[in-house]
Parts: structure tokens; C-alpha cells; sequence
């Protein structure tokens, strides 16, 4: 059973046309060995020097600077700015992640760009091992980066040192809240919207933060790319946009929202090179692991993004989502399974769990009953198509029990909070469309409420899963033999 289950969660990947390629994997997946690898790979791609003013170089020898230099250089082409939108950013980003991957493998040929899946860590990103491994926060008032892997770095676009002054009791979206917004989008420019707007600008506005001394993070402003986080938090955007691809791949694999053939400068290729996986360039060709977000159920072609429309409603649950779904839903529990000493921490954390029903987890956490709420899940929001008027505001919907609890509150392991809403100096540095921001927010809002009203629902994203997987340091994928 075991066995069974995790070849059809661990193995399980996203890949568009072309196949075999390399599969990127979640930071927590990694060995110890490779995990060491990435970060002396980055280390040594930061004491690299190139001529960062010539950008028509073989990216594959860039410098860590020249990366980061590009990205600010290029950036009004490539996000959202104000009401303008950037179709290029999925797939600029692609690219420019693509070069920073052979850059890494130009000094370690084993080095395959690992990603972050912050849905994991929404509730309390600041306790992630991830962010740990990758430096944890800066120090001092003007949050320099002092400690390693990141200890002396020097942010190439800002001067002076690498920062971070990332928020304490702020949150991210959690994995339903993703998964609502790509269900809420029924074409590219659609997504690119809500993606970029919401979970994406929160990783930034977050992690970046703003400092006692009056300063920003580097994650805050466009010297984002300075800090190698941004390269796993972009590696997640990367996958949430092949997910959506793969989801119905008929519609979605190809649809982009400009002219699919202009060239991507400073780079080679055009957005139909990067679209679908089998087009001109066979280098960009690769998958990525199973992990957290994989949890909630994506509409396929079938119930199609924007199936289900409505706003703060009360009412009854789709009946769309296709048959088997449920089951599928709850992936996430056959997750805890995996894990070495679960009945320990189960028992740990609930009273009254006994050996005799390990085998029963789902039954335990979840009544058979709750199951057909938990499809409330897959309502989306949006069908979202332009930004609203009016934003709406946010209420709890009458018929519901639960408010999420506040951010800072890391005793409720099982409600999920309502992400951080973007700073106003980060929408203005950044230039984002305020209106898009808050619409965004709202609709994960009401998302984090339906989650928090299905009875007996326990999301991946809870704290509960964080404190398995992530702070006991038990989430390891087994070997398979
Ligand atoms: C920039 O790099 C290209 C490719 O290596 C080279 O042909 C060109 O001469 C360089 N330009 C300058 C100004 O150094
Ligand atoms: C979603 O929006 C599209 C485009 O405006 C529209 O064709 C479709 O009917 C909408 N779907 C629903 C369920 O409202
Ligand atoms: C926690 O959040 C609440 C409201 O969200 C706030 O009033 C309180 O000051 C916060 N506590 C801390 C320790 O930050």
C-alpha cells in the first residue's frame, strides 16, 4: 500500500510535450548531498565575475551579479506595471531561470534548479527550514545578510550588502488559495494577473520586508534576483504556470496573451519556444516533483477554470468536479503517511491516537461525511477576466463558523490565515495596479474561508502538516527500491 502510494505521489510530475527531462525537485526533497551541491554552486556563481554591462554573452557564464543586473534591467518589459499588463512575465522568467540553471551547471554538472513551494510554509514562513537553509532573515536595523550561506553578499543592483528584514506573523498563500486563483483563470493573461499580482508579490513583500533602519529588502524591489531565494520562489511561479498549462493542455499549453513570436531580450528565444516544451530550443525540456500545492485538485478541461462563479456566497457546492477527485483531494493525508514516526507525532498531536488506527489516518483526521464539503474547493472566484470596479468588502460569509485566525497566531494549527496583504510601499515601488493587488487578496480571502468552514477539512497548508514536514525535519521522500 505504501509502495503504492509513493510512486503516485513522489514520482508524480509535471512535464508539458517533451519527456525524458530533468525533474526539478521541492528544496526539502533534495539529499543532504545535493542540497549542499546547490548551495556551493551558488557560491561559487557569486565569486564569478563576467562584463556585466554585455548582455550578449552566453548567459550559461554570467556572473550571480550579471543575473541580477539583467533582471532589474529588463523588468518594465517583463511585470505588471500598474494597469499595464506584462504577458511576458511567465515566460521571460522561464528563460531567465533556464540560463541561471545552466549557469550553476557550467561550475556543477549534477545541479538541477530546486524550487520552493511556499504554499507549505504559508502560515509561518519565517519558520521555514527552506528559508533557514537559504540564510533565514538579516541582521541588525538595516537586515544585512550575516549569516551562510548568504553571510558578506553584496546586492549587484542596490550596493552595499545582500538584505532581508522579512515581516514576523506575516503570512503566504496557502496551497487552496493558489490553486482558486489558477482555477479562477480561464486564459494566460488571466493568470498572469492573479499569479503575479497575489501569491507571487506576497513571497516578495514578505521576505524582502522592510527594515528598522528604513530600508527594504532586496526580495522588496527589483534587485529582487540578488538574493537566491528569488530563484527558488520563481521556480514554484514557474510550476504553478505548468500546472495550469497541463491542466488542460488543449486550451492551455499554447495560449499566451501577446505576439507569441517577439524575442525575449536580452535573451534568444520568443515565448513560443518556452510555451509547450517541444517547440525549437530541446534544452527546455524538464518537469517538476509532486509536492504541497499538488494536494488541492486542479480543474481539468472537464470543469473547466471559471466553471463555478461566485462571491462570498453561501451557496451549495459545484457538482463539476470530476468523479474520482476526491480522493485525489486527499493526497495530502496519504502525505503524512509517508513519513518516518508519523503514529509518534500523531500521537503527539492528538490525544487519544493509537497504533491501531496509523493505518486509518484519513478516517481519523477527516469523517467520510466531511469529504462531499470539501468539495467546496473547487469553487473559484474569479472567472476572473478584469479587474472589478468596485473590490468588494470583505466580510465573513454569515453561514460561516470559523474567522481565520490572526497572523501571528501560531497556536491554531488547523485554520488557515488570510495571506498578508502587499504593503503600500511595496505596490508603489513595484508599480503594481493597487486595484488588482486587493482584488486578488479578496478572493483568497474568501478561498481561506471556505477551507476554514469544511467540517472536519484539515488543509496541507495547516500548520499541522508545517509542523510534520517541515519543523521536525521528517519530510523526506523515501528512497524508492
Ligand atoms: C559582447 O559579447 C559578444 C559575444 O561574446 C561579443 O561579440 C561583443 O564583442 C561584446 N561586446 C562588447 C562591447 O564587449
Ligand atoms: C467566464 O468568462 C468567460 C469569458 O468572459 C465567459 O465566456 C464564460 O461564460 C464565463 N463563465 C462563467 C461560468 O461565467
Ligand atoms: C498579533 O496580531 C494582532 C492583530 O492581528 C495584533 O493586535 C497584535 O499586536 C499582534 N501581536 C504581536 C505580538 O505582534
Amino acid at each position: 500500500m505504501k509502495g503504492f502510494l509513493l510512486t503516485s505521489i513522489l514520482t508524480a510530475v509535471s512535464v508539458l510535450a517533451c519527456s525524458p527531462g530533468p525533474v526539478r525537485q521541492e528544496w526539502r526533497q533534495l539529499s543532504s548531498g545535493q542540497q549542499q551541491a546547490y548551495l556551493n554552486a551558488i557560491n561559487q556563481l557569486n565569486q564569478r565575475q563576467d562584463d556585466t554591462s554585455n548582455d550578449s554573452t552566453d548567459p550559461a557564464t554570467w556572473s550571480f551579479a550579471h543575473f541580477a543586473i539583467v533582471h532589474a534591467r529588463y523588468q518594465q518589459a517583463n511585470h505588471n506595471q500598474g494597469s499595464v499588463q506584462a504577458p511576458p512575465f511567465f515566460a521571460w522568467h522561464r528563460i531567465f531561470l533556464h540560463y541561471y540553471e545552466k549557469a550553476l551547471q557550467s561550475i556543477d554538472s549534477s545541479v538541477v534548479l530546486p524550487y520552493w513551494d511556499w504554499t507549505q510554509d504559508s502560515q509561518n514562513p519565517l519558520s521555514s527550514d527552506v528559508y533557514a537553509q537559504l540564510g533565514g532573515n538579516g541582521q541588525g536595523a538595516s537586515g544585512c545578510m550575516e549569516t551562510n550561506p548568504l553571510n558578506g553578499w553584496s546586492s549587484a543592483v542596490n550596493g552595499g550588502c545582500l538584505k532581508r528584514c522579512s515581516g514576523a506573523g506575516q503570512t503566504l498563500y496557502p496551497a487552496g488559495a493558489v490553486v482558486s486563483l489558477m482555477n479562477g483563470s480561464p486564459n494566460y493573461a488571466a493568470l498572469n494577473r492573479q499569479i503575479q499580482d497575489g501569491p507571487h508579490g506576497a513571497v516578495h513583500n514578505v521576505i524582502g520586508g522592510r527594515c528598522a533602519d528604513g530600508g527594504v529588502g532586496d526580495m522588496y524591489t527589483m534587485s529582487s534576483a540578488g538574493d537566491p531565494i528569488f530563484y527558488m520562489h520563481h521556480a514554484m511561479v514557474d510550476k504553478i504556470w505548468m500546472m495550469w498549462q497541463d491542466a488542460c493542455p488543449s486550451k492551455f499549453a499554447n495560449d499566451y496573451s501577446a505576439a507569441v513570436n517577439s524575442v525575449m531580450a536580452p535573451f534568444t528565444q520568443t515565448a513560443q519556444d518556452v510555451l509547450n516544451f517541444k517547440a525549437s530550443d530541446g534544452n527546455f525540456c524538464y518537469g517538476y516533483s509532486s509536492s504541497g500545492i499538488n494536494s488541492v485538485q486542479l480543474n481539468k478541461c472537464a470543469g473547466a477554470p471559471g466553471t463555478p462563479t461566485q462571491s462570498g456566497d453561501s451557496a451549495a457546492p459545484s457538482a463539476t468536479a470530476p468523479a474520482d477527485s476526491v480522493d485525489q483531494y486527499f493526497a495530502e493525508l496519504r502525505l503524512l503517511d509517508l513519513i518516518p514516526n508519523s503514529a509518534d507525532i500523531l500521537k503527539a498531536l492528538f490525544p487519544g491516537f493509537s497504533n491501531s488506527n496509523i493505518n486509518t489516518i484519513s478516517h481519523f483526521m477527516h469523517s467520510p461525511a466531511s469529504k462531499a464539503k470539501a468539495k467546496r474547493d473547487y469553487l473559484s472566484y474569479g472567472n476572473f477576466t478584469s479587474v472589478p470596479d468596485v473590490i468588494p468588502t470583505y466580510q465573513l460569509n454569515p453561514g460561516y463558523k470559523i474567522k481565520a485566525p490572526c497572523q501571528n497566531d501560531t497556536t491554531d494549527l488547523y485554520n488557515l490565515r488570510h495571506p498578508t496583504p502587499l504593503d503600500k510601499d511595496y505596490i508603489k515601488m513595484m508599480n503594481v495596479d493597487e486595484k488588482s493587488a486587493r482584488h486578488v487578496e479578496y478572493l483568497a480571502k474568501l478561498a481561506v474561508d471556505d477551507m476554514n468552514n469544511m467540517e472536519g477539512y484539515v488543509p496541507y497548508s495547516a500548520l499541522i502538516n508545517f509542523n510534520a514536514h517541515n519543523k521536525l525535519g521528517l519530510f523526506k521522500p523515501k528512497q524508492s527500491n
